[in-house]
């Protein structure tokens, strides 16, 4: 018998269609489109409006774009994963519920938080369960509404994220596409550097949380830069390296889009030009989870059945790695 691999067939994404420009951050807080532009290759990103709505209502499109491109019928989906730092709610996974908005009945779902890492943990964890041969369609969706969590008068994060939702679809391989290796890690000691202090179990919100903004994320992005550029080049380097592949074997690094200084430093550590490196920072900023789901749905009319890509990813925890994967469809 063939081995299984699991193999991406589909992907989707949503973006909100408010666009919040470097010129009107300029509005809120001490900064500008220059320094914006330059530090980070930001120079927009998308917020979702609206009463009730949260991060399920970006990640139910992404599945539906999903659902309408591979035809398959929701009833067939086995699991539905939301990798996502924001859910709707905090008790109560926002995967069960986008699962039963999409009509995935005869699926389980639950979601999956790793900070910015949460959709290439997502992808080891949907391949696990298809290469297993015990399920044979995982969607997991990229998605978070960050705006949620951001403090709109602090200027090291505010100019940073949004929002925005990517899905990809993993089913069974006999031809030995899709996910090839992976190599996932993590550190404790990060803990301090990107985080939200209030709102869990060790200090649940009060108003002392609420008035000294605790239930914001904070990020001292200096450090928290200085681990990404060497853990996410360092992992990079490694999964080539151990799989015996060249820089002209790659087709695409996949990187996740934190920051464009971060990107460049990945790509120059494995020696990859510009034009093998996916980048959609300048559009949508930092979505955490829905980084990697998104440039795939935005890259996907020029990836090749075959294409080698390297996966990179760092977050809050700290966590990190790179994923190697075969791409399985020409679209
Ligand atoms: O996705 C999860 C992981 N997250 C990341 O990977 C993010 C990593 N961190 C970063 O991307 C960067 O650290 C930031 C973009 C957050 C900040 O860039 P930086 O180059 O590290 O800036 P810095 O904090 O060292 O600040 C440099 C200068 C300072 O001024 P002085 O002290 O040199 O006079 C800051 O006060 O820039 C100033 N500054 C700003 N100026 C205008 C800091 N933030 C801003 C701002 N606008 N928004």
């Amino acid at each position: 018998m063939k081995k299984i691999t699991a193999a991406i067939s589909a992907v989707g994404k949503y973006v909100p269609e408010y666009i919040l420009t470097n010129k009107e951050l300029e509005k809120l807080v001490d900064t500008n489109d220059e320094w914006i532009t330059s530090r980070t290759g930001i120079k927009e990103r998308r917020i979702l409006k609206g009463e009730n709505k949260g991060t399920s209502f970006m990640a139910i499109k992404a599945a539906e774009e999903v659902l309408q491109k591979s035809k398959i019928n929701p009833e067939e989906i086995d699991l539905v994963i939301v990798a996502t730092a924001t859910p709707d709610i905090m008790v109560a996974s926002t995967a069960v519920y986008v699962a039963t908005e999409i009509g995935a009945t005869n699926a389980f779902g639950y979601d999956l938080q790793a900070a910015c890492s949460s959709f290439l943990y997502g992808m080891s964890t949907a391949a696990s369960y298809i290469e297993s041969g015990r399920y044979k369609k995982v969607l997991l969706i990229g998605a978070d509404k960050m705006s949620s969590i951001i403090d709109y008068t602090d200027r090291a994060t505010c100019i940073i994220f949004g929002d925005g939702a990517g899905a990809a679809l993993f089913e069974p391989d006999t031809e030995g596409l899709g996910l090839q290796d992976e190599y996932l890690r993590s550190d404790g000691a990060g803990r301090e550097f990107l985080k939200i202090a209030a709102g869990g179990s060790i200090l649940p919100a009060s108003e002392d949380t609420l008035k000294n903004g605790q239930h914001f994320i904070h990020q001292e992005g200096k450090t928290v830069f200085k681990h990404a550029v060497s853990n996410m080049a360092d992992v990079s380097e490694k999964m080539l390296t151990r799989n015996n592949l060249t820089k002209e074997d790659i087709q695409w690094l996949v990187p996740h889009q934190a920051n464009k200084r971060i990107i460049e430093a990945t790509a120059n550590r494995v020696g990859l030009e510009s034009d093998k490196v996916m980048m959609n920072i300048h559009r949508y900023g930092n979505t955490t989870s829905a980084t990697l789901p998104l440039l795939l749905a935005d890259y996907e009319n020029q990836l090749k059945k075959g294409d080698n890509l390297i996966f990179a990813a760092f977050g809050g925890g700290f966590t990190w790695g790179s994923i190697y994967l075969k791409w399985a469809y020409n679209s």
